[in-house]
């Protein structure tokens, strides 16, 4: 994928014909905070968003989707927004959404940074890392989505026993990842550095990256960080 992807065919008449599953759109998904800040009213009301109080999962960096809709359809009985900055990328889960009819999933097209902006807090019951992309520890740890700025931003949006549950191939990300949510007081289960070990378990749903990664031969790293109110 080149850096600069060229936009889908009637990109903005196709955005716009999914307008009511999307909760928030930054400016090509390109929003910054001060932006985000400047722009802020209010913040989402999920009772109003999703016509009813169930439990809601957050998952950042949703790239195509698989993921979210099949967890969407796997548990009815919860709520799942699915963030991606990417408008681009963005349009082929919300345009499959559309073409399926799911209730329980509504999307994000602005950047993890911006949360603060839309989710208010102590909403969450659960946040999805997936395959966050790794960045170098060196010049860019504060931009890595476990760096501990995110992990107390996170913080403020999960409800106490909330918990956010990591899947990644890096393992210089993962191990520093597992310093920045032992920091900020998350209490870290289920930790293993090879998933698929004896083949996929059961109930993991596999994402487009972790596909990619295991045809490969590659492990796949997974932790659940539980935040335990402090
Ligand atoms: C490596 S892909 C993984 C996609 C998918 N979760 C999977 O496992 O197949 C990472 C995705 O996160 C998005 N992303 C990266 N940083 C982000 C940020 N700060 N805010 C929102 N999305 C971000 C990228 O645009 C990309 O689509």
């Amino acid at each position: 994928m080149s850096m600069r992807m060229r936009k889908k065919r009637n990109f903005e008449a196709r955005m716009e014909a999914c307008e009511d599953l999307l909760l928030a759109q930054g400016t090509n998904g390109i929003l910054n905070m001060k932006e985000a800040v400047e722009n802020f009213r209010a913040w989402i009301d999920f009772e109003k968003a999703f016509g009813n109080n169930n439990p809601v999962a957050l998952e950042i960096g949703c790239g195509k989707g698989g993921f979210v809709r099949a967890l969407a359809k796997q548990q009815p009985k919860w709520n799942f927004l699915a963030l991606e900055k990417m408008s681009n990328v963005i349009l082929t889960p919300l345009e499959a959404v559309k073409a399926d009819g799911a209730k329980n999933i509504k999307f994000l097209n602005i950047r993890a940074e911006c949360l603060p902006c839309y989710i208010p807090e102590n909403s969450l019951d659960c946040i999805y890392l997936n395959f966050s992309t790794p960045l170098p520890k060196l010049g860019y740890a504060t931009q890595r989505l476990t760096h501990r700025n995110f992990l107390e931003m996170y913080k403020k949006l999960l409800k106490k026993g909330g918990k956010i549950i990591q899947k990644t191939d890096d393992r210089d990300f993962f191990e520093f990842s597992i310093e920045e949510f032992t920091a900020c007081g998350f209490a870290l289960e289920e930790v293993t550095f090879n998933l698929h070990e004896n083949g996929n378990p059961e109930w993991n749903i596999v994402t487009e990256y972790e596909q990619k990664w295991v045809e490969r031969g590659l492990p796949i790293h997974r932790l659940v960080a539980v935040f335990n109110g402090a």
